[in-house]
């Protein structure tokens, strides 16, 4: 069955709480299409985050995200995986607000680190104690995170179609 989503469901939360897995299981499941931020920024930049970074700086990635954001937010109703830093900026928070709905997939640090401690895509991760900063990013981000309306706990027992559908439920 198709059905109609009203708003976007927006995902938000840490690097490594299964935004982008969790997102595309959800758009499956509810046969709607599935969209991710980061996945548009590389594509229009035709580099990595990481590569965007190195080359470019932070600031200039956080801009195409909020305009990535915002193009993405004004098309129809999806599934939207963002990257962990896209909930922070209060315009991005707002523009959520005005046209979807946030779920935070929280997860505690110990399940994050297992997830993200072999690759080395994240760019914020690559300091000389990649779980410290973890922990720090964790920490500050908490409580912004905590803004959404929708939190769905991660576990390590859970599969990805286990939390899509507790999205779906809750
Ligand atoms: C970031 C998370 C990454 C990516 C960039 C910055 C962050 O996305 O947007 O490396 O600030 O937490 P994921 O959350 O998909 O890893």
């Amino acid at each position: 069955m198709v059905r109609r989503l009203k708003k976007t469901v927006v995902l938000i939360g840490m690097m490594g709480a299964g935004k982008t897995a969790v997102g595309n299981a959800l758009a499956r499941l509810l046969e709607v299409p599935f969209l991710d931020s980061d996945e548009e920024i590389e594509r229009a930049a035709n580099m990595t985050v990481a590569e965007i970074f190195a080359r470019d700086g932070e600031p200039f990635f956080r801009a195409r995200e909020s305009e990535v954001l915002n193009r993405l937010l004004s098309g129809s109703p999806c599934i939207l995986s963002t990257g962990g830093g896209a909930f922070l900026a209060e315009g991005n928070r707002a523009a959520i607000a005005r046209r979807g709905v946030a779920v935070w997939l929280k997860a505690d640090l110990e399940l994050l680190w297992q997830r993200v401690k072999h690759k080395n895509t994240r760019p914020l991760l690559r300091t000389s104690d990649p779980k410290k900063t973890l922990a720090t990013l964790l920490e500050a981000r908490s409580p912004i995170y905590a803004e959404a309306g929708i939190v769905v706990e991660a576990h390590p027992d859970y599969s990805v179609e286990d939390m899509a559908r507790k999205v779906i439920a809750a």
